[in-house]
């Protein structure tokens, strides 16, 4: 199909050659300028509303040169806060930790929406409770793809029982015979190192596909059956244990580049 046939350039993915369009007469600029007016007040009044109501906190995580504004609504010293995280804030104390890099979400910002990651382009939403249940994980599960990105050395740690019971997995079904991870292993497979930094696009969806189009549906599909993503799959096909598929789903999401400075990385 040609560019500038009639077909809207957004559904092209290209944008149309600069004479197909035509110049807008003084009415229209009239009438858009107002509506630009209401949008600006709108964003302005919405702002209002959902700005931190006693004004702006933030973590600021100089050798990270991070900043996190959660702490503007979420007091790190309320009780509800200290009950949630239990004794995970000893080794890890927001002061330094921030917030972001266990929960996700955009650390600068300071609306609830922007803040929670709820944004075209953020690619690390906050892993929150709605984001758990379309993926049929309860929201620590969820998390524990985070912690493990910083403890993925570690064969077992406390507050992960999800992920030690996929590393357990990745033993017993002995997943180096074909791939390598970390420079270990075969290379008859796809490398996992970095598995979790792949880009969104890397998963190709087959046709009559239900639920959520996400790297994690994807890789739950996969562990269960592998031929049924990749025709022809040389993977095998295991009976997994109930919750196995998505352990190991986000066993291998967790697998990701992190600069971080060594006292970051658990010993
Ligand atoms: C402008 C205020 C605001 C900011 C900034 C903010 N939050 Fe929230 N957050 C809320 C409110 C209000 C709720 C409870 C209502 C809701 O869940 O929508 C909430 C809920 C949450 C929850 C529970 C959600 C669930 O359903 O599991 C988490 C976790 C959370 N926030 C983490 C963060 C993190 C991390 C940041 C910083 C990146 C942050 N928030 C920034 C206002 C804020
Ligand atoms: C070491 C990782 C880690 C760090 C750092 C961390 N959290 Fe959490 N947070 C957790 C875990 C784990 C939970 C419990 C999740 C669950 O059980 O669903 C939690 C729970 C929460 C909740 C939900 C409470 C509820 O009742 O629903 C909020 C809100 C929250 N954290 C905000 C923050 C903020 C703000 C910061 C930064 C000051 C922060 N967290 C730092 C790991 C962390
Ligand atoms: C940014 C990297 C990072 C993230 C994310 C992170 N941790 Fe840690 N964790 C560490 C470091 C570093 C230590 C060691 C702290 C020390 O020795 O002072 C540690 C220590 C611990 C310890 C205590 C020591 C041990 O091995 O028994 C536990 C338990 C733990 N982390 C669990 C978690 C859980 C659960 C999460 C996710 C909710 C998490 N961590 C997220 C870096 C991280
Ligand atoms: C007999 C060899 C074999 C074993 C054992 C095996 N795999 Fe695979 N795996 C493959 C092949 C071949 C592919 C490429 C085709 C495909 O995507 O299904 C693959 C693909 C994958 C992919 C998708 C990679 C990508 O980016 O497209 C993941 C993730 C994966 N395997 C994880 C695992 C894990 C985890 C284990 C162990 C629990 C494992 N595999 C065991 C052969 C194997």
């Amino acid at each position: 199909m040609a560019v500038g046939d009639g077909a809207p350039a957004a559904e092209l993915g290209v944008t149309g050659d600069r004479d197909e369009f035509r110049r807008p007469d003084g009415r229209l600029l009239a009438a858009a300028g107002a509506a630009l007016l209401l949008a600006l007040l709108l964003a302005v009044l919405r702002e209002a509303a959902t700005a931190p109501s006693e004004g702006l906190d933030q973590i600021w995580i100089e050798p990270l040169s991070r900043v996190d504004r959660c702490v503007s609504c979420h007091r790190a010293d309320a009780p509800a806060f200290l009950e949630a995280h239990g004794d995970l804030l000893d080794a890890h104390p927001p002061e330094e930790f921030g917030c972001t890099l266990c929960h996700g979400g955009q650390g600068p910002a300071t609306r609830q929406a922007d803040a929670h990651g709820d944004v075209p382009f953020w690619e690390e939403p906050l892993l929150d409770t709605r984001r758990a249940r379309i993926h049929g994980v309860s929201r620590a599960q969820l998390m524990e793809m985070r912690c493990n990105a910083c403890h993925r050395a570690q064969a077992e740690v406390r507050g992960m029982p999800t992920l030690n019971a996929a590393k357990q997995q990745v033993e017993r079904k002995r997943c180096l015979r074909c791939h390598s991870i970390g420079g270990e292993g075969a290379f008859d497979a796809p490398d996992l190192t970095y598995e979790g930094d792949k880009h969104p696009t890397h998963y190709a969806f087959p046709d009559g596909w239900r639920g959520p189009r996400t790297a994690l549906a994807w890789h739950v599909r996969h562990f269960t059956d592998p031929a049924a993503v990749v025709p022809g799959s040389a993977m095998p096909t295991w009976i997994l244990p109930e919750g196995q598929a998505e352990a190991l789903a986000l066993l291998v999401l967790s697998w990701r580049r992190l600069d971080l400075p060594p006292r970051y990385w658990p010993r």
